[in-house]
């Protein structure tokens, strides 16, 4: 799996290289330290040659020195190069993350793609850094610290060869079950993200219905759960520790008691023997460094799995392959909308494979105003969700000027179409910012004209700074009624062929959205218009209504013709009207 992230590093690959030097030279380095100790503890000593003991002395000191300096730079390029490796692989998942669908990010669910984003590249980025200091240092180092034991003692290495499988064996036992234990941790903290997230997006929700409480106890609930298996996975890690702690104070005794033994006989000089420890600790001291390593490779298992799911979806809609360019439409030109035989249903567990659309079918012409009507969950955002693509439909077709809309290319075909969201959102910045999303290089103008059609230029005028008023985020300091007419303008600005208003002005006054339907058949002549709406006042004077009951079409007229034909539309009307009477 590991390779799959190489290419990540990018232009760091180089610092590979610089490192792979880097970690032999200091390697080099101090190796040659219990060398030089045990020449001095056997020759110099024993000779009281003062002047061979300086000279090695300094030698020593030198290379001390070169190791500290070549430690220093290998950490400066492995914490270059784990950055830059985190940085790539960020905006790689960020951008695999804005070509998802609708779809796509149900799937993951919001919380998690903000995890894999952040905790998760982070401990990607944790795992190389330490990999470039370690990884190849540590068996480079036991390695070469074994030739030298083996170099100055043959018999005694034995007891290293002893030790070392009980070393690996001990800590890939607690490696396996920890790998388990991370894999709950990150999903857990994906649980404490979807907890934190949702409350504070829905903090002024939580406050008005006095839920602080029961939010905190969620909140408690996901972060005990987080807690405790990351207990869990640490306990079990510190478990690594003493086992080394064991074997390698267990091989020293046993070096310290059969050398002696030796140097006491005769066949192994006191140096000799101090520098056979020396080994003995760097040996033992790699092999922990190594299994270190592999817990690290543990965590980041999870987490590396978890980045691979995401940049492995494959966005499930995607721009269609133009056949010929002719096949492929340039633009949109006059914004007819077709469904024909249209079923459509999400691909969540819990739909359990019903539909929420079925054989829809409706034609509305260029430049018509049609409205929507049904009850809540009837399927009416879905309906319209499915013209710019959002999701695709199941079974059947969606037509705009007769092209099949997964006929398309994306970009034409959503530039085409003007929507405001049922949830819409304003983002942070100034309203006139906010406004030009629709149209980046639109003059005050065109700015001014689509806020009137919107009927918002009189409220922002209104405003002290007017257009430049800075939004808060998500547009926390305007009205509802604000907000959607400021959405509404935004569409408008886009100057599309297409408008969709999902229950967009189901917050301004019934008079004001009167003056906004009049603005439109004055002013977007040319403009087909979709409207959503729960008021009969609201789709009362459109061209055509469709009325949608659970997930089907019940009738499709004007508001005359419904309401002697169609129960269900009547029944509307009825109860609004009652409800206006009494
Ligand atoms: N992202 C989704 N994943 C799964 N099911 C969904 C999703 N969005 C909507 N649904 C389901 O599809 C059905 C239709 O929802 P839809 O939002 O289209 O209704 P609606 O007519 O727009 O309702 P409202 O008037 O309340 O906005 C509902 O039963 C809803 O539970
Ligand atoms: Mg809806």
């Amino acid at each position: 799996m590991f390779q799959r992230f190489f290419p990540y590093l990018g232009k760091y690959k180089k610092n590979l290289i610089f490192c792979f030097f880097l970690v032999i030279s200091d390697v080099i380095c101090e190796l040659m330290m219990p060398l030089l100790m045990s020449k001095i503890v056997d020759n110099g000593i024993p000779q009281k040659n003062i002047r061979y003991i300086s000279l090695v002395g300094i030698t020593m000191v030198a290379l001390a020195l070169a190791s500290i300096l070549f430690g220093t730079l290998n950490m400066k390029f492995s914490a270059e190069a784990s950055q830059g490796f985190a940085a790539n692989l960020r905006e790689s998942l960020f951008n695999k993350v804005q070509s998802f669908s609708f779809a796509n990010i149900d799937h993951f669910s919001t919380a998690s793609l903000v995890t894999r984003l952040t905790s998760d590249t982070t401990q990607m980025q944790v795992t190389v850094m330490m990999c470039l200091r370690i990884l190849l240092r540590a068996p480079m180092m036991l390695v070469c610290a074994m030739v030298f034991a083996i170099s100055i003692n043959a018999r005694l290495s034995v007891i290293i060869f002893i030790a070392i499988p009980i070393l690996v064996v001990g800590t890939m036992l607690v490696v396996r079950t920890a790998e388990r234990l991370f894999t709950t941790v990150q999903k857990r903290l994906d649980g404490l993200n979807g907890t934190i997230r949702e409350n504070l997006i829905a903090i002024r929700v939580v406050k008005a219905f006095v839920r602080a409480r029961h939010e905190k106890e969620k909140f408690k609930k996901a972060n005990n759960a987080l807690t405790e298996s990351a207990i869990q996975a640490g306990n079990l890690i510190s478990l690594v520790s003493p086992i080394m702690m064991l074997v390698l104070n267990g091989a020293t005794l046993a070096v310290i008691w059969f050398g002696g033994k030796m140097v006491g006989t005769g066949s192994m000089g006191t140096g000799q023997l101090l520098g056979f420890i020396s080994y003995l600790m760097q040996i033992m001291i790699s092999t922990m460094m190594f299994s270190m390593i592999f817990i690290l490779f543990a965590r980041s298992q999870a987490s590396g799995a978890r980045i691979l799911e995401v940049l492995d979806t494959e966005p499930d809609i995607r721009n269609s392959e133009p056949a010929g360019q002719d096949s492929q439409p340039h633009s949109m030109n006059s914004g007819k909308i077709e469904f024909r035989n249209v079923d459509f249903r999400y691909n969540t567990a819990e739909s359990e494979g019903k539909n929420v659309l079925s054989d829809i079918n409706f034609t509305v012409e260029p430049g018509e105003i049609t409205a929507i009507i049904g009850g809540t969950g009837s399927g009416k955002s879905t309906m319209v969700n499915l013209i710019p693509r959002l999701y695709d439909t199941t079974c059947g077709q969606v037509l705009v000027d007769d092209t099949d809309v997964r006929n398309y290319d994306l970009d034409t075909l959503r530039s085409g179409i003007g929507m405001v969201l049922q949830k819409n959102v304003l983002f942070s910045g100034t309203i006139r910012e906010n406004l030009l999303w629709g149209c980046a290089d639109a003059d005050n103008e065109k700015i001014k004209n689509a806020a009137e059609i919107a009927q918002a230029h009189e409220f922002i005028e209104g405003l002290p700074d007017g257009y430049e008023t800075v939004l808060g985020e998500g547009g926390v300091n305007v009205s509802g009624g604000q907000k959607q007419r400021l959405c509404i303008a935004r569409a408008i600005l886009k100057n599309p062929r297409i408008l969709i208003l999902d229950d967009s002005t189901s917050a301004v006054d019934t008079a004001t959205e009167a003056k906004i339907r009049e603005a439109f058949r004055n002013s977007l002549k040319n403009t087909t218009v979709l409207i959503i709406a729960q008021r009969i006042s609201s789709v009362k004077d459109a061209d055509k209504i469709i009325v949608l009951d659970d997930g089907k079409i019940s009738g499709i007229g004007t508001h005359e013709e419904l309401y002697h034909s169609n129960d269900i539309y009547r029944e509307i009307c009825n109860s609004q009207q009652e409800g206006l009477a009494s």
